[in-house]
């Protein structure tokens, strides 16, 4: 073999070797799970992901809320950060490797998680991203969260209805091996997107949010 030829063949066999390895890292880092089957979703988790006061997300969490509890035989449970007043992920250990939880709030925030088996994540979009209240809010755990369907309701003061907070959050659940139906929920201008008695106005988006929840409970 001549030296141009060996060299192809150096650089073929290091390309497919890099390929290989590649390809199993992504593996190990991602493993999708399969959609719990149609009656197996009995409790639903509602995130709401903003805190902040006067917030939206209390109104669009109660409409998502009542939508759910149309459908038999299913539990609604209201996962307000508020509530849980969550620390910034501070352990040495990443959530994917601990074993144990010792912060209070952490371990009552994992252990309502932990109850749920499919969540929908009410999020605004704040400077083309979602809050990152809500980031912290889904780091700080991993197993908890792992092959649960999740689906997505975002808003906009503009014109985006939260495309892109659905587009990054769609990245994270799947690293934190979730579901992620493909239904998703935009509303723009959420400042008028209701009428008094909080229901969504636009009849597509309506439909979206009842094939969105369809999907999650995969019916
Ligand atoms: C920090 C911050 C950043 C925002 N960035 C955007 C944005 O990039 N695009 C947009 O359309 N609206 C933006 N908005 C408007 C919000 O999406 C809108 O007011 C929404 O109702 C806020 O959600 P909340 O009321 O639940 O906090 C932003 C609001 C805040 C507070």
């Amino acid at each position: 073999m001549d030296v141009k030829s060996f060299k192809v063949l150096r650089f073929v066999i290091a390309a497919v070797v890099a390929g290989c390895v590649g390809g199993l890292l992504l593996m190990k880092s991602y493993k999708p799970g399969s959609m719990p089957k149609f009656g197996e979703v009995k409790t639903v988790g509602i995130v709401l992901g903003s805190t902040r006061e006067g917030r939206s997300s209390d109104k669009i969490g109660a409409y998502i809320e009542k939508i759910l509890l149309e459908r038999n035989g299913i539990t609604v449970k209201m996962l307000d950060l508020r509530d849980f007043n969550l620390p910034f992920l501070h352990d040495a250990i990443a959530s994917v490797n601990q074993k144990e939880i010792t912060d209070h709030a952490v371990k009552k925030w994992a252990e309502a998680v932990e109850k749920i088996d499919a969540f929908i994540i009410v999020t605004p979009v704040y400077n083309a991203s979602y809050p990152g209240v809500l980031k912290n809010a889904l780091d700080l755990l991993y197993k908890e969260w792992n092959g649960k369907p999740v689906g997505f309701v975002a808003y906009s003061g503009g014109a985006t209805g939260g495309a892109n907070a659905i587009a990054h959050l769609r990245d994270v659940v799947k690293e934190l091996q979730m579901i992620p139906v493909h239904a998703q929920v935009k509303i723009p201008y959420s400042w008028k997107a209701f009428d008094l008695q909080g229901k969504l106005l636009d009849p597509t988006t309506q439909k979206t949010v009842n094939t969105m929840i369809d999907q999650i409970l995969n019916k």
